[in-house]
């Protein structure tokens, strides 16, 4: 059973990721990870922060000369920004430690800050703030690079692409090539495979700068190479359809998901909606008459690329502050303010694959289990000669 979990605040000292339950003899290159966190950074749109943070992963357990040994992992990325707040979020208390706390007394509307006041009873907002920050996902991006290196081992690749940005929609089907060849670039804008289409995202982007505002959009994860099989009809928590929505709606502002084309097909009939099935007997196979299930059906994989969407609402801070109320006199006041991102759609997108992956690699590990890559590979192998053989 691979577990995963993250620890660690915005401006603590650093985030850590650890995953237990992946087999041995996995390659994992430094490089990679660090690829995905500069990935996960990048965009139009980003705020002071990411200037700040230049991201790097230590592996410091359950990885020997560049494999997994069977062990758990743990992966630390240290944030710069911690030397600003070591007097302000110090791990142990001090005297004189008071004064030189950054108290947040005015909740923001749209972040965790009021609720989790609350429920923590915190009179600061501050320590909830900390935590439900999406930089946690730095975390997750490290863990799902480990992930994405087990899956590459079976010739499933994670990619993605950004939809929507505001109004701004891609209104066109898009190639598993454009998604590897968007993923190769260097430079990043808005993560749109269709350039024209980029720039009139851009300008939404621009138009929420000027006026001190924020905005969402959509990501689309594909998962290429995947095979039948993965996840099961039988009992509702073990539906992979089920699994994935929950991972990508924990993804911080993603509020929801979809699976294939699901808001297109509640607005079709069924016979619009489903992909035919056809038997191409040269090549002893099944096929589909098209995707539109997302690769998903009765919560099994079905063998095409399993495509699954995050529609994300826009940054919750703004420049322009919302009312609010003050935690400690009840007046209304504006809502805090601290430097913020204005789009994350492209980052988000990296967060879905590494989710995504995440959720294959648990899937793919619970049906060819195995406590070596070898073992995993001879039980794959076998799973796949048993369809060949159909
Ligand atoms: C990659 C990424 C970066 C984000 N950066 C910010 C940010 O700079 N400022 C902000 O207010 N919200 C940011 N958010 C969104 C908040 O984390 C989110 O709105 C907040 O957690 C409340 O939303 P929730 O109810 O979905 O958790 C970011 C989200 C993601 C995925």
């Amino acid at each position: 059973m691979l577990r995963f979990e993250t620890a660690g605040e915005s401006h603590g000292e650093c985030l850590v990721a650890t995953l237990a339950g992946l087999p041995a003899g996995i390659p994992i290159s430094l490089d990679r990870v660090n690829r995905e966190l500069w990935r996960r950074q990048q965009g139009y749109g980003r705020g002071g922060r990411m200037k700040i943070e230049t991201d790097r992963a230590e592996i410091v357990a359950g990885v020997r000369h560049s494999h997994t040994i069977g062990a758990p992992v743990a992966i630390l990325i240290r944030n710069k920004d911690w030397q600003n707040w070591t007097e302000a979020l110090p791990v142990e208390d001090a005297e004189g430690a008071e004064d030189k706390r950054k108290p947040v007394t005015r909740p923001r509307p749209g972040h965790a800050d009021l609720a989790g006041a609350l429920k923590y009873n915190f009179h600061d907002a501050r320590y909830i703030l900390e935590r439900a920050s999406a930089r946690e996902t730095t975390a997750r991006v490290a863990a799902g690079a480990v992930a994405k290196a087990l899956l590459a081992e079976f010739g499933i690749q994670v990619l993605s692409h950004t939809v929507a940005v505001g109004a701004v929609t891609l209104d066109r089907p898009v190639e598993w090539e454009e998604l590897a060849a968007l993923s190769l670039k260097d430079e990043v804008l808005l993560g749109s495979v269709d350039p024209a289409t980029e720039l009139r995202m851009k300008e939404v982007v621009d138009a929420a700068y000027r006026t001190g505002d924020t905005v969402g959009g959509v990501f689309e994860v594909v998962a290429h190479g995947v095979p039948a099989g993965l996840g099961s009809h039988a009992t509702w928590d073990s539906r992979l359809d089920g699994r994935l929505a929950q991972a990508i709606v924990s993804i911080q502002a993603v509020k929801g998901v979809e699976v294939g084309c699901a808001a297109d097909g509640a607005a079709s009939f069924g016979s619009k909606v489903q992909d035919t099935i056809h038997y191409d007997r040269e090549r002893s196979r099944f096929t589909r008459g098209a995707n539109r299930a997302g690769g998903l059906e009765g919560g099994i994989t079905n063998g095409q690329d399993l495509v699954v969407r995050g529609l994300l609402k826009p940054i919750s801070t703004l420049r322009r502050p919302l009312e609010s109320v003050d935690l400690a006199t009840r007046e209304p006041a504006l809502a805090a303010y601290e430097r913020s991102d204005v789009c994350v759609v492209p980052a988000a997108g990296v967060v879905g694959e590494a989710m995504v992956a995440l959720v294959l690699a648990q899937a793919f590990l619970e049906k060819f289990g195995g406590d070596s890559l070898g073992e995993t590979r001879r039980n794959y192998a076998g799973y796949l000669q048993q369809v060949k053989d159909f």
